[in-house]
């Protein structure tokens, strides 16, 4: 565990201390990245950017696969962080390089094209791109030189490319006097990753990572787009929110993730709705007479994960996060069974921390593979550590990382 590990219980540091200056530590988090951003900028292109942008990854609470269904979802964003430093040019030449290659991606303003774009800067490009096509004028505006590294880890389901996305659209937004309001930047993130990336995604991520606050989940309805900030208050209530990141990757530009999706609209079509999101849990059993076993399974996840999003809510409100533990897990359950979008390493991890002492527990994000969250109390901390690394162990899968996240600010200039 980055955060919290045996060894700094054995010097006698207070676990629940450590945990809650990690639940509290800045938005940056353990590695702020800024000081080397700035530097590897000014090494790169022979000159100082201009300023320093970031977003964050995020974690979602509750509410999986409902946001391509116009359902509810209920992400936070996190203290992990995409940074990036910018320049203007005084041509039209757009030049973005990371610490993921070492490869510098050069592209003329004018040769944008998002079937043209691979790799990691389909990202950074396809923003720029999906800016023009959301009213940007991009034969008005010079290139940029950009330089980003980022301590999201990849693939983990914690919204990486999320979280670049919005930094490159937050900061051309400023630095190109676009004018363009937080939900336009996240559509924009979302039609790069659809159409550049290639990965047909909702948009509950670029979302959690623009409307991000501290020690916040950020509500959204998915068909109208409305966010309602929700007070999370896990450190007052003695919890952290743990990650357990199994290192399986996986890629929603293939495979299960589109499937599912389809899967969600042959039912909606065979119900006669336009969305999902207008079916609810006393049509089930209509639901289940009209439609095959399977995709009445994956109907039912989503209609009653929106349920959940909803329940989760109003406990957070009314009772606080003790009171979601159970939420969480009717949630994973639902993923597993219903939905078939979980592997065996997330679910060792969400039962191996149910059995240790976390009140609930489940996989987030697109699912086959990634990370699984779980609401730990302080004190339990320690033996859900030990616990995994031993059940990771036993059945030969390699050691997950785990780290404590805190809820941070979404993107924006640093
Ligand atoms: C991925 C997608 C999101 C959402 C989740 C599942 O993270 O990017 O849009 O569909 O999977 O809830």
């Amino acid at each position: 565990m980055n955060d919290v590990s045996p060894a700094t219980s054995a010097d006698n540091t207070d676990p629940a201390a450590e945990v809650h200056t990690a639940h509290v530590v800045a938005e940056h988090g353990p590695g702020d990245l800024r000081g080397d951003v700035w530097r590897r900028f000014t090494e790169l292109f022979g000159r100082e950017p201009t300023s320093l942008y970031s977003a964050p990854g995020r974690v979602n609470l509750i509410g999986e696969h409902t946001d391509y269904n116009d359902g509810f979802v209920l992400p936070f964003a996190i203290n992990r962080r995409t940074v990036l430093a910018v320049r203007l040019r005084e041509d039209r030449m757009l030049r973005v390089c990371s610490d993921f290659t070492d490869e510098l991606v050069e592209l003329d303003l004018d040769q944008l094209n998002p079937e043209n774009l691979n790799g990691w800067s389909a990202y950074p490009l396809g923003v720029v791109w999906a800016l023009g096509e959301f009213g940007a004028d991009l034969t008005a505006v010079n290139g940029v030189e950009i330089y980003l590294e980022s301590d999201v880890p990849v693939g983990a389901g914690l919204s990486s490319s999320a979280a670049l996305e919005s930094a490159v659209a937050v900061a051309l937004n400023e630095i190109w006097h676009l004018g363009f309001d937080r939900m336009t930047l996240a559509r924009a993130g979302q039609l790069a990753e659809n159409r550049a990336v290639g990965a047909p995604t909702g948009i509950m991520d670029q979302v959690a990572t623009l409307f991000g606050e501290p020690d916040s989940a950020v509500f959204l309805d998915c068909r109208s787009l409305e966010t309602q900030v929700v007070n999370l208050g896990f450190a007052e209530a003695g919890l952290a929110l743990v990650v357990i990141n199994t290192g399986v990757r996986h890629s929603h530009a293939t495979g299960g993730y589109a499937e599912r999706r389809q899967s969600c609209e042959l039912g909606a079509r065979l119900l006669g709705v336009t969305s999902l999101r207008e079916i609810t849990v006393s049509d089930l059993p209509r639901a289940r007479d009209a439609l095959d076993d399977v995709t009445f399974r994956r109907v039912r996840h989503v209609v009653t994960e929106n349920q959940r999003v909803l329940d989760t809510v109003r406990a957070l409100r009314e009772h606080g996060p003790q009171a979601i533990g159970e939420l969480l897990d009717a949630s994973h359950w639902s993923m597993r069974n219903d939905f078939e979008i979980s592997v065996d390493e997330l679910d060792l991890a969400v039962e191996t921390a149910q059995m240790n002492g976390a009140i609930g527990a489940r996989m987030t994000g697109g699912g086959f593979g990634g990370a699984a969250i779980a609401l730990v109390p302080f004190a339990a901390i320690s033996r859900v550590q030990v616990a995994l690394d031993g059940a990771f162990a036993e059945h030969g899968y390699a050691q997950p990382d785990i780290f404590v996240v805190g809820a941070a600010t979404g993107a924006h200039r640093d």
